[in-house]
């Protein structure tokens, strides 16, 4: 019975930490995971309008599909992503469709990576982070460089173009200039 008991708490543990770790703990320093669907991942596409010679980083790159996407288009992009879980499905979906040339996956907070070297920027993450994400992109990025945000806007940027509705299943995105 005792045997029984500290199974039962071992479970509960495990469940709660693994819950924590995919929803409580992100909230500390961008979005807990969520996907983008269809139409929004559609409008992010046009609006980052991918091409050999782009380097994008995804800020948050969860399962990897908008990399995907992107480096499908002919773009080099890096997913930065703390979510080990995220990051080994990332790596494994890019490694079967044969695109670890053009995708890279790195494991960690994308607020201590530079990213001054990305001419173009992705991310769904909530708008408790933005200002300090714009503070970082604006001191880090070149003149020139194009920023594209999911659901969430950029508090005092200016958008240059919009897309889609603010919805839950389909999630506006906009496009700012550096
Ligand atoms: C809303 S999900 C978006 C996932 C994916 N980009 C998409 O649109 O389908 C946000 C992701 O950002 C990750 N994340 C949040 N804050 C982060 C941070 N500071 N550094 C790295 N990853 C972060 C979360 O683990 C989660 O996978």
């Amino acid at each position: 019975m005792d045997a029984i008991l500290i199974l039962g708490y071992f479970i509960l543990f495990l469940i709660a930490t693994i819950l924590a770790y995919f929803f409580a703990i992100p909230f500390l320093f961008g979005a807990p995971y969520d996907i983008s669907r269809k139409k929004a991942l559609k409008n992010i596409i046009k609006l980052t309008n991918p091409k050999k010679g782009d380097l994008i980083a995804e800020l948050g790159s969860g399962d990897g599909r908008i990399c995907i996407e992107l480096a499908k288009r002919g773009a080099e992009v890096h997913g930065f992503e703390f979510n080990i879980f995220l990051v080994w499905l990332s790596r494994r979906k890019i490694k079967k469709l044969g695109l670890e040339n053009r995708i890279k996956i790195y494991w960690g907070n994308f607020f201590m990576a530079d990213l001054s070297k990305y001419n173009k920027i992705v991310f769904f993450q909530f708008k408790s982070i933005t200002k300090k994400l714009g503070e970082k992109l604006k001191k880090e990025l070149k003149r020139g460089s194009l920023v594209i945000s999911h659901q969430w806007k950029i508090q005092d940027w200016k958008i240059k173009k919009k897309l889609g509705k603010f919805n839950y299943s389909y999630g506006e995105v906009y496009l700012y200039g550096v």
